[in-house]
């Protein structure tokens, strides 16, 4: 399996990625490229001190449409066969989606179809949730919406601000998102509607 990363932040889960890889967890993988729409990402040192390519194609002054079909072009080129989102803040057109069929996942800091969209962690604490937690999903048309392949529930305690349960929900993040495509390469999962199923 050929992985393409697509980052626009800190990275962490991407390192996560590429530690389980390396490691053997995540098993016959390897991360081909790392891609951030934002040149000050900081997971982009953090990829090349892998080791790995990294490419910055900025969406600034041109269509969606124009800056999917680079980022599509590139991944190609290196024979990427599974796209990650690890912190990539930007919607992905149907164009993209169909280019990788169930062949994209996203991570998202909460247990969906609670609180998609931006600032997850905040959404919770402000809902006054007792329980949230993180969400690894394939990805589809709609934002934070795909099915789902695994949750880890986080208890929001009550001195929590929105940093410390961000942190907490971080740590389970990166385990989830290891765990999810270790499926994925072992070939374990099936889709059937908006249930995935995992094959014995
Ligand atoms: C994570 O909380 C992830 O769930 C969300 O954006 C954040 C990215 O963090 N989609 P990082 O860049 O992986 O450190």
């Amino acid at each position: 399996m050929r992985l393409g990363i697509l980052i626009s932040g800190r990275g962490s889960n991407m390192a996560a990625i590429i530690e389980a890889v390396r490691s053997g967890k995540i098993p016959k993988s390897e991360v081909s490229i790392v891609i951030s729409n934002n040149p000050q990402a900081k997971g982009l040192e953090k990829a090349r001190a892998y080791g790995i390519e990294t490419l910055v194609i900025s969406h600034k002054g041109i269509k969606r449409e124009e800056h999917e079909e680079r980022i599509i072009t590139e991944l190609r080129k290196r024979k990427v066969d599974f796209v990650c989102l690890a912190g990539y803040m930007r919607l992905l057109s149907e164009g993209f989606i169909k280019a990788f069929p169930n062949r994209i996942v996203n991570i998202h800091p909460s247990l969906l179809p609670a609180f998609p969209g931006l600032n997850a962690q905040k959404q919770a604490l402000e809902y006054g949730v007792k329980i949230t937690g993180c969400t690894v999903h394939f990805v589809d048309e709609q934002l934070d919406h795909g099915p789902i392949i695994l949750q880890r529930s986080v208890e929001v305690k009550e001195d929590d601000t929105e940093q410390t349960l961000s942190e907490r929900i971080l740590q389970q993040e990166h385990s989830a998102y290891v765990e999810a495509l270790k499926l994925i390469a072992d070939d374990r999962i099936r889709i059937c509607g908006r249930r995935v199923i995992l094959k014995n």
